[in-house]
């Protein structure tokens, strides 16, 4: 008897700057597909604004240690309730867009937060990406995914792979046949 994988929670958050564009249509697409054991939760980062990033580190004492709320603590929250993490962004200049770069750059201060245990906690998940830009070249995304390839490896976390879609106009990325064909598969075929 084989044993079933364990079932996985995905958060998506959705970093597009409109609503309902090419990237989170692909990632839907995607979590179609995801086993009925699999939950999915989707947070849309223009709903949870998060401040501007500050750097204190060495601001003050030595003992800092910042303190997470509102917007941030929510989802911090979300983030560690999920054993796969899904950054659902559009190339904006070769990289990421900025509410998820911000994003980001907040997992600085919830490295340090007390009682969280960010780091360890952040190792046991899997973190993808599903993209769509203009071009059809993947080299012109190559930046934005080796920002998250790159950063799962300093957080020990799992790299999912980059489901990287063609589009401009909303609803373009439907046109795309190879990247849905991608997509059915993405979140499963590596288990
Ligand atoms: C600010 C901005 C920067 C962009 N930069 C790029 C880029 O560097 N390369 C590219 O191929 N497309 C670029 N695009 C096009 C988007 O990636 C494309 O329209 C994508 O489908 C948008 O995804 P969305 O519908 O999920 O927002 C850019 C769009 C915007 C608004």
């Amino acid at each position: 008897m084989t044993a079933s994988p364990s079932a996985r929670h995905f958060l998506f958050l959705v970093t597009s700057s409109r609503r309902a564009g090419n990237s989170e249509q692909l990632a839907r697409r995607a979590a179609d597909n995801l086993s009925t054991t699999d939950t999915q939760t989707w947070i849309n980062l223009a709903d949870y604004p998060l401040p501007a990033f500050a750097d204190l580190r060495h601001a003050t004492s030595e003992n800092w240690t910042p303190t997470i709320e509102g917007h941030a603590r929510t989802l911090l929250e979300a983030t560690l309730a999920a054993t796969d993490l899904v950054i659902v962004a559009p190339v904006y200049w070769y990289s990421l867009p900025a509410a998820a770069k911000l994003y980001l750059d907040h997992w600085s201060a919830w490295l340090r937060a007390p009682g969280y245990d960010f780091k360890a906690r952040m190792a046991d998940k899997t973190l993808w990406a599903v993209s769509t830009y203009s071009d059809t070249d993947p080299r012109f995304a190559a930046p934005l995914k080796e920002t998250l390839r790159l950063s799962a490896e300093y957080m020990h976390m799992r790299w999912g792979g980059h489901l990287l879609g063609s589009g401009n106009r909303p609803g373009d990325v439907l046109d795309d046949a190879a990247a849905l064909v991608t997509a059915e598969t993405f979140f499963t075929a590596t288990r």
